[in-house]
């Protein structure tokens, strides 16, 4: 783990904000990339970053890791309404520097005999997954992307990997939610990773016979608010089946049916 001033290399727009019935609206999601050779040699896919967001923000912010190549590393965040770290963050350019700490938390683990991977990614959440879905088609492995979002705008994925659209309002591929496409493409799948929005992991524990997950392994990335990144402030804690747990030091991620969903307060 090092924390060092990286050069920002390129900070760009890459997709369009929308609003949000339940959630917060997002103005937008920019692609973020950062010259840091020693941290862009260990990441491994599922670790972030702990960001410093200038100085009117007291905590640095988390953000996955989108790419490692090189000596480069990329972040992929969305603009959050009134998010006073994101939207620092969407106003430096390039040329600059930013204070980041990492590779920080456990990442992904795929097991060595998975040949067949679901990989079902939420909004934003297709950060992580990005960096993990090149990663095992590197490594020979057939890569199912299934990849839900409110309308047509999303993130370009390479064609290497498989990707099944899904959107909320049916402009692209199929009309509704990742989970009403699992059923489907989990059979075939001997492990399945995700990262979205709160109320698909819920869905995902609570409708798992359902959703045929069930005796599947399932790891997700679990989104919380961080305090110091490290394991010093406990802010990040959640209740697991094996007692509690540190979000920025134990995950952050973790088996689906590890978390006690109904103690979670989020
Ligand atoms: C492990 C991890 C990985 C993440 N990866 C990404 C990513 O790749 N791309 C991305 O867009 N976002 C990611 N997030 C969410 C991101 O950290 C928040 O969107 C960001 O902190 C918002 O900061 P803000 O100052 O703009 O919002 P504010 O609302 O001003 O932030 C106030 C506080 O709430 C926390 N916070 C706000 N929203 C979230 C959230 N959704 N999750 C966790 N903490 C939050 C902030 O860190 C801060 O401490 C990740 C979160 C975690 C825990
Ligand atoms: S964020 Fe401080 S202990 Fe996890």
């Amino acid at each position: 783990m090092k924390l060092i001033d990286a050069e920002i290399l390129e900070n760009r727009q890459v997709l369009p904000g929308h609003k949000h019935i339940h959630a917060r609206g997002i103005l937008g999601s920019w692609l973020f990339r950062l010259n840091c050779p020693d941290i862009a040699r260990e990441a491994r896919p599922g670790q972030f970053l702990m960001v410093r967001c200038g100085p009117e923000t007291t905590l640095p912010r988390p953000f996955s890791i989108h790419q490692a190549e090189g000596d480069d590393i990329a972040l992929l965040y969305a603009v959050r309404e009134n998010g006073r770290g994101t939207e620092w963050l969407s106003r430096q350019k390039a040329g600059t520097s930013v204070s980041i700490l990492g590779p920080l938390g456990n990442g992904f683990a795929i097991d060595p005999k998975a040949r067949n991977l679901l990989l079902v990614a939420g909004g934003i959440g297709i950060a992580p997954l990005y960096f993990l879905a090149r990663q095992a088609v590197k490594d020979k492995r057939k890569v199912t992307l299934l990849y839900g979002t409110m309308d047509g705008n999303r993130y370009p994925v390479s064609p290497e990997i498989d990707v099944v659209v899904v959107t909320e309002d049916g402009s692209v591929g199929d009309k509704g939610f990742v989970t009403d496409l699992m059923p489907r493409l989990v059979r075939r799948a001997e492990q399945v990773f995700a990262c979205g929005p709160m109320p698909m992991y819920r869905a995902m524990f609570n409708r798992q016979s359902q959703l045929k997950l069930k005796g599947k392994p399932v790891q997700i990335s679990l989104e919380v608010r961080m305090g110091c990144g490290v394991g010093v402030c406990y802010g990040c804690t959640v209740k697991t089946k094996s007692g509690l747990k540190q979000v920025c030091k134990d995950g952050p991620i973790f088996e689906l049916d590890e978390i006690l969903w109904d103690e979670l307060n989020l």
